[in-house]
């Protein structure tokens, strides 16, 4: 119906015809002429319609914006002065030679150029928001993105084969998405939270290398960076080591950088263990732009007498730590009352603070309603460690480890942002990193064992004896891939032999017959021929949204759900008739459905 996109339409094409399709991003009428707005995926193109024309030019009168149109005109420069230079079609116009209205359109909801409209209202409206530059762009970013990664993976002998949607629990630590089955009464599939056990199984197929895209399901509380449906990259290796396998990823990643933004990242990334990533920056997934480290304060605070901080300094559980943010004696009140708070979200009881007025004047030069329960050795020796100078502030973490990693971890992101210390929103500072030597397990709350990966991942040591002996020792052969304190990714060495499978199977509490129920056919495969195999799986909505500087996965997904997980396009979760729920042989049992209605929809971030 056309023959060029509205956005190719230069001053090459000057005096030429052509015909073009696409939506109406405005129009104006100016001293008897129309200006329209042409607008399709590749652009925008300024067309002209005046009264010359009679009868288009009567068409033209009604048309509104996002009506679709279809045109013929005829390429001219536009007149001196009125040349646009944001616009790659800037320099012409087109004169409207005929004109048919393809459709007609409402008043949208909004117009496209709004900001600030309310996220359910684009979530409901999508396909208009769609329409909007912005999210063009993103789309068409997350395209360039697949395809590239898929002609690396092809290209590196990597096969994509397709593993079911409707199948059995995989466990990754969240909820899973269950699916009845009408032909087995009572009995239900899960949506994968991730092919690691099909993908597994093909390595034992000797299908060498495998990759897919793949949409992932887990049920699990939402943030800008999850979503219940979401995308993965999802690799997996035979005869290759963890070395081998970072190598080849980051050799892709450093590819797809360099092919799509135009962005050397570093060669060979820098890697981190996770003791050291929690110890300095409170985090499994550091964001090393931040110039800011939290420093340890066991060994000066065991012998205070405020017991905030000489409690969790005498208990092995426990953590205390301070962090120094340069030129920060400055916050008011309110700001540091802000942060305050912002710990407390992360379960933090308070936050200590002292401000370094003057670094040379000793206790005189502090204000804090702290420093007077600290005696002078003890403020001496947080000075020497932290560094700190005049025109500084301190900020102090106390309690339980992982209260304070998670509070002080999250107040070291914050700051750095507020105190504009990275800079979110330009593709400066790429800092990629693998964390590695990750522990194999961690204690849970009831002082149970759970895989900190996922109950596949191989540990650092082939001894089944000396793992059973200390298991919170072990390391396990996992490696996160993070970019920029996000997690982009992350995989493992697989365990490949049955002694030890079951052995992590008995740190985490699964007996036998469990194992046996929900993983026997991968414990039999095990036996049969099992080659050593490690893999990894991107989070390609994280990897898009880093790459566009967006903030949230949302919005890099065409159809995203909203924060409670419903989609306020198809108002998808819905009832179900009574005809189905028989067929299916499913009784509800009854909910506060006012409640359930309320939540759904509402988009909270
Ligand atoms: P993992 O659970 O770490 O590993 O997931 C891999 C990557 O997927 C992305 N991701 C998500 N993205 C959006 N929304 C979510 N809810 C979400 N959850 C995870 C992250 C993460 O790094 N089977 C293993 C991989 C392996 O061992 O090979 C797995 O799924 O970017
Ligand atoms: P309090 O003795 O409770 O009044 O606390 C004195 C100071 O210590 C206040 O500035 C509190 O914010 C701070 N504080 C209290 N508990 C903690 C904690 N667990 N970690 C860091 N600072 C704390």
């Amino acid at each position: 119906m056309r023959s060029h996109y509205c956005g190719e339409v230069t001053e090459e094409l000057l005096d030429q015809e052509v015909t073009l399709c696409g939506w109406v991003n405005r129009r104006r009428d100016h001293g008897g002429v129309i200006f329209v707005d042409l607008r399709d995926r590749e652009g925008l193109v300024q067309v002209v319609f005046d009264p010359d024309r009679a009868e288009i030019f009567k068409l033209a009168e009604h048309i509104r914006n996002e009506y679709v149109l279809r045109m013929t005109g005829r390429v001219r420069p536009r007149p001196e002065g009125t040349v646009n230079p944001d616009l790659t079609t800037g320099k012409i116009e087109i004169l409207g030679l005929e004109l048919e209205v393809l459709n007609a359109a409402e008043t949208p909801p909004f117009q496209l150029d709004e900001n600030d409209v309310n996220d359910d209202l684009r979530l409901r409206y999508r396909y208009i928001d769609l329409r909007r530059d912005e999210m063009q762009q993103r789309i068409r970013l997350r395209n360039q993105v697949s395809h590239y990664l898929r002609s690396f993976l092809d290209s590196h002998g990597f096969w994509d084969i397709e593993t079911p949607m409707l199948t059995k629990a995989t466990p990754e630590g969240a909820r899973d998405y269950l699916v009845p089955s009408r032909t087995h009464p009572g009995s239900f599939f899960a949506l994968p939270q991730s092919p690691q056990l099909f993908k597994q199984l093909l390595m034992m197929s000797g299908m060498d290398r495998y990759y897919q895209i793949v949409r992932c399901f887990r049920d699990e509380d939402l943030r800008a960076d999850r979503q219940p449906e979401f995308t993965q990259v999802d690799i997996e290796t035979t005869f290759m080591g963890e070395d081998a396998v970072m190598a080849l990823m980051e050799e892709m990643i450093r590819g797809l950088f360099k092919a799509i933004l135009n962005v050397e990242l570093p060669n060979p990334f820098p890697r981190m263990d996770h003791c050291e990533a929690m110890s300095r920056f409170g985090s499994d997934k550091p964001d090393l732009r931040i110039p800011l480290e939290l420093v340890d304060l066991a060994e000066v605070m065991k012998a205070v007498e405020f017991k905030v901080f000489s409690g969790p300094a005498n208990d092995p559980e426990g953590r205390v730590v301070v962090l120094c943010l340069p030129g920060g004696a400055a916050l008011s009140r309110k700001d540091i009352d802000g942060y305050t708070d912002y710990v407390g979200r992360y379960g933090a009881k308070g936050l200590a603070w002292i401000k370094i007025n003057d670094v040379a004047a000793g206790r005189e030069g502090l204000q804090s309603p702290i420093v007077k329960f600290l005696p002078d050795d003890v403020l001496a020796a947080i000075l020497e460690k932290t560094a700190a100078k005049s025109g500084d502030i301190l900020f102090f973490g106390a309690g339980n480890a992982t209260t304070v990693n998670e509070s002080i971890g999250a107040l070291r992101v914050k700051l750095g942002l507020d105190q504009g210390l990275v800079d979110r929103e330009t593709h400066v500072g790429w800092r990629p990193l693998w964390v590695v030597n990750f522990p194999m397990f961690e204690k849970a709350g009831d002082g149970s064992w759970t895989a900190l990966h996922h109950p596949f991942t191989a540990p650092a040591t082939m001894s089944v004896e000396a793992f059973k002996a200390d298991p919170g020792k072990v390391l396990s052969r996992a490696y996160d891939l993070v970019l920029n304190g996000t997690e982009a990714g992350g995989g493992s060495e697989r365990i490949y032999n049955m002694a030890m499978q079951n052995a992590v199977f008995d740190i985490l509490g699964i007996s036998q017959q469990e194992a046996e129920d929900k993983f026997g056919f991968l414990l039999t495969a095990l036996k049969y021929g099992c080659p050593p195999h490690a893999g990894i799986a991107f989070g390609l909505d994280r990897l898009v949204m880093l790459m566009a500087g967006a903030h949230s996965i949302r919005d890099v997904m065409a159809f995203p759900k909203t924060q409670t997980a419903a989609c306020p396009l198809t108002s998808a979760p819905a009832e179900v008739s009574s005809q189905q729920l028989r067929e299916l042989n499913l009784r509800l049992r009854k909910v506060d459905v006012d409640k359930s209605k309320m939540d759904k929809g509402s988009v909270k971030q």
